[in-house]
């Protein structure tokens, strides 16, 4: 087949290389030249493990293309995914301007037969159907167009397995015709298909990621009951993850879920429940929740870090990507600022996009031992595994003042007070 995607990030240019890889014809529409440059090149612009090379395997075979211009891409395309950003505004709503805008444009270069647009970018439930009347509108009388919602589950950080081995498909189309042309597709790609109308794609991905930010919420509620009463979260969790009703799957306490997906889609949630008169307290209390368990770390690192010289490992919301939209980085370092820390901060990818917000009101390091060096507390905010596997006695040695708060749990505690640190982690006794 032939394939378009509009928008190259996280979801849109993993999945073209995917599809590219399965010898399909893959056109990625863009609407930045610097960018479409770029990829032509073999750049994949952000990072995620296993990209660039699919990307550059792909370029060479001659299977995925870079435009700027509709004309090119849309008349020859059989299916054509939407897969760009859907941000939060002020108030919580999905952002949807760069969905219309896009459909339009698609609409008007849409060819004569028959064309399926499918929306991979997380809209509220009904954005479909308005995408469907902005392209009927302006298309060609005679070109054939159905709509329908594909909802993305990919990890960043394992974008491609993900994509590759997904625990469901979901298609949902009032075509039948449609959904046939999807199934195909979808033909290489494991996992169980689910085959829905409009409405239900949607809201299965915001339920899903609902579910998921409650996890994480939850699990941090029982640390504040843990932190209070001496119980050991980690302890409670996977006793009572041991159910098999329950699961332990996700349910981690820490500094808080971020990213560009868990957070927005959250909040976008409850607006959309506000909008038809839910009572969307239950999503507010996910959302205060990891506020808190942000503000939790802040205090421990404030009461137990009087000398102001400290050092941050981990900047991304998660391991193994460089993004840092939402990562409960930002809010820490803000604050740590206001309090006149003088910051040294290391990441394995993230840095370059922290430089680009912060600038230098930060000491960037490329290594972890480095930034250490003379701080007074150390602060993990991001699980890479590269932080599981340090020297610790090395670090130990580095550091002014043996003292860790991990956001993260990543360390046992016993070992921690076995190797003379005070360790502050989260719903766990301190080490003190
Ligand atoms: N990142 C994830 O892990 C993930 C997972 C599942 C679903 N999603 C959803 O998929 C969508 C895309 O997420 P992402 O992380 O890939 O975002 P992203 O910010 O990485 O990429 C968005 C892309 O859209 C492009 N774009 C924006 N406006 C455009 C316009 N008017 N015309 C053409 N291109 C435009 C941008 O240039 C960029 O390439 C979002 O709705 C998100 O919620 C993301």
């Amino acid at each position: 087949m032939t394939i378009s995607f509009v928008g190259h990030g996280y979801v849109g240019l993993v999945t073209a290389c995917v599809l590219a890889d399965f010898g399909n014809k893959v056109w990625v529409i863009g609407h930045t030249k610097e960018k479409i440059e770029r990829l032509k090149k073999g750049d994949p612009i952000i990072y995620e493990p296993g990209l660039k090379e699919l990307l550059q395997k792909n370029i060479k075979a001659n299977r995925i293309f870079f435009t700027l211009d509709y004309n090119k891409a849309v008349p020859q395309s059989d299916v054509i995914f939407i897969a760009v950003g859907t941000p939060p505004k002020d108030g919580g709503e999905a952002d949807l301007s760069s969905v219309y805008s896009v459909a339009e444009k698609l609409g008007k270069h849409l060819k004569l037969g028959f064309t399926v647009v499918s929306c991979k970018s997380t809209v509220p439930v009904g954005i479909n159907i308005k995408v469907e009347g902005i392209l009927t509108k302006v298309k060609p009388q005679k070109a054939n167009v159905a709509v329908a919602s594909c909802p993305e589950f990919l990890r960043e950080g394992s974008a491609i397995y993900d994509t590759l081995n997904p625990d469901r498909v979901v298609i949902g189309s009032d075509s039948k015709k449609a959904i046939d042309r999807l199934i195909e597709l979808h033909h290489p790609i494991s996992g169980k298909r689910v085959i829905t109308n409009l409405a239900s794609a949607e809201l299965i991905k915001y339920t899903s990621n609902a579910m998921l930010a409650t996890k994480i919420s939850f699990a941090n509620l029982i640390s504040f009951y843990c932190e209070k009463t001496g119980a050991d979260v980690e302890t409670v969790l996977d006793a009572v993850g041991i159910d098999k009703r329950i699961g332990r799957i996700f349910m981690n306490p820490g500094v808080g879920y971020g990213g560009s997906c868990l957070p927005k889609d959250v909040k976008a949630l409850t607006k959309m429940g506000e909008v038809l008169k839910i009572n969307t307290q239950f999503l507010e209390s996910v959302n205060a929740v990891n506020t808190q368990a942000q503000k939790n770390l802040l205090q421990k690192i404030l009461k137990n870090i009087k000398n102001k010289n400290i050092c941050v490992w981990g900047l991304t919301f998660k391991p193994d990507t460089d993004d840092i939209r939402e990562a409960p980085s930002l809010f820490m370092l803000k604050e740590l600022l206001k309090y006149d820390y003088t910051i040294s901060v290391y990441d394995p990818v993230g840095s370059g996009n922290i430089k680009k917000i912060f600038g230098k009101k930060l000491i960037y390091h490329k290594d972890p031992y480095t930034a250490v060096k003379n701080s007074a507390g150390l602060i993990i905010l991001t699980e890479w595994n590269e932080f599981k596997q340090v020297d610790l006695e090395k670090v130990k040695k580095l550091m002014k003042n043996p003292l860790i708060v991990d956001g993260r749990n990543i360390y046992e505690p016993k070992t921690m007070a076995h190797l003379g640190f005070k360790y502050f982690s989260v719903g766990r006794k301190p080490i003190a």
